[in-house]
C-alpha cells in the first residue's frame, strides 16, 4: 500500500502575518478542523513512506496538533533563514539518504487540495520524467500569487513573485499553486544554490525552477481544472471564501446521502459530523465537532449542536448545546440550552427557556417550562413543574438532586440540593424542597394563605385600586 518512491514535505513554519492573529494561521479552522489538519489528511491518502513537516512560529501549539493528527509525520525545524525554498531544505535534511523518489511539496495553509488532484500530479510527474511538475491554476485574479513563466517550448521556465514580477509578469493569470512534485535528486542538488535577493529577502522555493532549467532540466506545469482547489488561505477573506466552498461540498454530500437540507447557503455542517438518511436540517443550523444525528430526526431552525449525540426521530428546535446527548423520539426546545452531560432519555423532553448541565433525564420524563436543572438525576416518566430551579450550588460547592419516577413536582419549586424526591412523590406549588421527601408523599411547605379584608381601601386611599375595589364591594362582588 504504501508507496516507498514518495514522500511529502508540509510547510508550516510561516506567520501567518496577514491574519492578523494571536493564532497560528494554519490553527484556524475550517468545518472544524484546523487548515492543518485537512494538508495532512491529504498527505495521508497518498500513502507516501515520509510525511515531514516544517514547522517554526508557535512551534509547541502546531507541533502538537500535527503530531495528534498525523503521529507518523516527522516534525523538523526551520532555522533563521526565511522562506519556502530554506523550509524545504531543511525537511530534505531529514529525509533518508537512500531515498531515491518523488517529493510532493505541500502547504499547510491550501486546505482544499484533494488526493485526487495530487495522485493525477504525481502521475504526470512520473509520465513526463520531468525533474519537478507544478501544480497551476488559471486564475480570473491572480493578484498574490507567483506566476508561471513558460518559454517558448511550452515548458515553465521560472516562476516569478508578485512582489518581483514587471508588468508583463503581472498579466500572467497561470499562477503556481504553491504545491510541486520534485524528483528528489535533482532536488537536493539545486536547492542549495537558491539566493535570497528577492523583494522579501528570502529563500523562495519558487526559484528552484529557474536553477532546473539552467542545469538542463525540463519543468512541467500541471493546471488544475477549478481554481478553488488550490485557493491558499492567507487572510481571513480568503479562510470564509474557503469555509463557505468546503462547507457546500460537505452538505451537498449529505444530501446526495439522503439528508434534507432546507438551507444549504445558512447550514454549516463540520467534517466530522454524521448524519443519518431521512434526517432534516432546518436553516439556520450549525453542527459541530463530533455530532452524530441519527436517521428521521429534525434539527433545527437556528439550532448549535457541538459534540452531540441526536436519537432516531429525535426534534431539536432552537437550541445549542454541547457534549448532550439525546434520546429516540426525544423533543428539544424551542429555546433550550443544554450544556455538558445532559442525558436526556428516549421520548423525554427538555422545553421551553430550559437550561441543563451533568444531568441525566430518564425515558419519557419532561422539564417543560422555564427551568434550571443541573447536577440531577431524574428516572423515568416524571414531570418537573414549570419554573423549577435545581439550587445546585451553596456558594463553595456544587451538590446533585435526584427525582425518583413517576414524580408530579409543582410548578415554580426550588429543590435545594443535595435532595432527594422519592417515587411517585408530589410536590405542590411553589414549594422549597429542602428535605427528602419520601416515595409516595405530598411535599408541601408554603405558609398558608392570608387575606387581610380591607387592606387597599384602608392603607391606600384615593388610588385607583382602593376605587377599584369599593365599586366591587357595591356591586356585591
Ligand atoms: C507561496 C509561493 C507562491 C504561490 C503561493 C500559493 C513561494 C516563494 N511563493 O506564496 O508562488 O503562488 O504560495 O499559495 O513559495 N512557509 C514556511 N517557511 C517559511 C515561509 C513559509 O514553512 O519560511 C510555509 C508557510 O507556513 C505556508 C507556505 O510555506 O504554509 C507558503 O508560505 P506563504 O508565506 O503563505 O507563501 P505565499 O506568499 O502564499
Ligand atoms: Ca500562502
Amino acid at each position: 500500500m504504501t508507496d516507498q518512491n514518495l514522500a511529502v514535505i508540509i510547510l508550516a513554519a510561516g506567520e501567518g502575518t496577514r491574519m492578523r492573529s494571536a493564532k497560528p494561521k494554519i490553527l484556524h479552522t475550517l468545518a472544524g478542523v484546523p487548515l492543518v489538519g485537512h494538508v495532512l489528511a491529504t498527505a495521508r491518502e497518498l500513502h507516501p513512506s515520509h510525511v515531514i513537516a516544517v514547522v517554526r512560529h508557535e512551534r509547541a501549539a502546531v507541533a502538537s496538533v500535527i503530531s495528534g493528527v498525523l503521529p507518523e509525520a516527522v516534525i523538523v525545524d526551520q532555522d533563521d533563514v526565511p522562506g519556502t525554498g530554506r523550509a524545504v531544505e531543511i525537511a530534505l535534511g531529514v529525509l533518508p539518504n537512500e531515498f531515491s523518489g518523488d517529493v510532493v511539496v505541500v502547504s499547510g495553509d491550501v486546505p482544499l487540495l484533494d488526493a485526487n488532484t495530487l495522485a493525477r500530479l504525481i502521475e504526470s510527474h512520473r509520465a513526463a520524467h520531468t525533474a519537478a511538475t507544478v501544480l497551476s491554476a488559471v486564475l480570473e485574479d491572480a493578484n498574490g500569487y507567483g506566476r508561471i513563466i513558460r518559454g517558448a517550448d511550452g515548458l515553465v521556465d521560472r516562476i516569478v513573485e508578485q512582489r518581483d514580477a514587471n508588468e508583463s509578469e503581472l498579466a500572467v493569470t497561470e499562477i503556481n499553486s504553491g504545491s510541486y512534485v520534485f524528483s528528489v535528486g535533482l532536488l537536493r542538488e539545486e536547492l542549495p544554490k537558491v539566493g535570497t535577493g528577492n523583494a522579501l529577502g528570502e529563500k523562495y522555493l519558487t526559484d528552484v525552477v529557474a536553477l532546473l532549467r539552467a542545469s538542463g532540466n525540463a519543468v512541467e506545469a500541471m493546471p488544475v481544472s477549478q481554481s478553488w482547489i488550490v485557493g491558499g488561505v492567507n487572510d481571513r477573506v480568503q479562510l470564509a471564501e474557503a469555509s463557505a466552498r468546503l462547507n457546500s461540498l460537505i452538505v451537498r454530500g449529505w444530501q446526495l446521502a439522503g439528508v434534507t437540507v432546507v438551507d444549504p447557503a445558512t447550514t454549516w455542517i463540520d467534517l466530522n459530523v454524521t448524519l443519518g438518511e431521512d434526517v432534516e436540517i432546518l436553516p439556520g443550523t450549525q453542527l459541530k465537532g463530533a455530532t452524530t444525528i441519527a436517521r428521521g430526526a429534525t434539527i433545527g431552525p437556528d439550532t448549535t449542536l457541538v459534540d452531540c449525540e441526536i436519537g432516531e426521530d429525535a426534534v431539536v428546535k432552537r437550541t445549542d448545546a454541547t457534549l448532550a446527548v439525546i434520546g429516540k423520539g426525544a423533543s428539544v426546545g424551542p429555546f433550550a440550552y443544554l450544556r455538558p452531560n445532559t442525558v436526556l432519555g428516549e421520548n423525554g423532553k427538555i422545553g421551553t427557556f430550559v437550561e441543563t448541565k451533568n444531568s441525566t433525564i430518564g425515558f419519557g420524563s419532561k422539564v417543560p417550562h422555564l427551568s434550571y436543572i443541573g447536577d440531577t438525576e431524574i428516572g423515568v416518566q416524571s414531570n418537573i413543574g414549570a419554573g423549577t430551579i435545581t439550587a445546585n450550588f451553596d456558594g463553595i460547592e456544587k451538590h446533585r438532586t435526584t427525582v425518583g419516577s413517576h414524580v408530579r413536582s409543582g410548578s415554580h419549586n426550588v429543590f435545594a440540593a443535595p435532595v432527594r424526591i422519592g417515587d411517585g412523590a408530589y410536590t405542590g406549588a411553589g414549594t422549597v424542597v429542602r428535605k427528602d421527601v419520601p416515595a409516595g408523599a405530598l411535599a408541601i411547605n408554603v405558609a398558608p394563605q392570608r387575606n387581610m379584608m380591607g387592606w387597599v381601601e384602608e392603607k391606600r386611599p384615593g388610588t385607583a385600586a382602593a376605587e377599584a375595589a369599593a365599586a366591587a364591594d357595591e356591586s356585591g362582588d
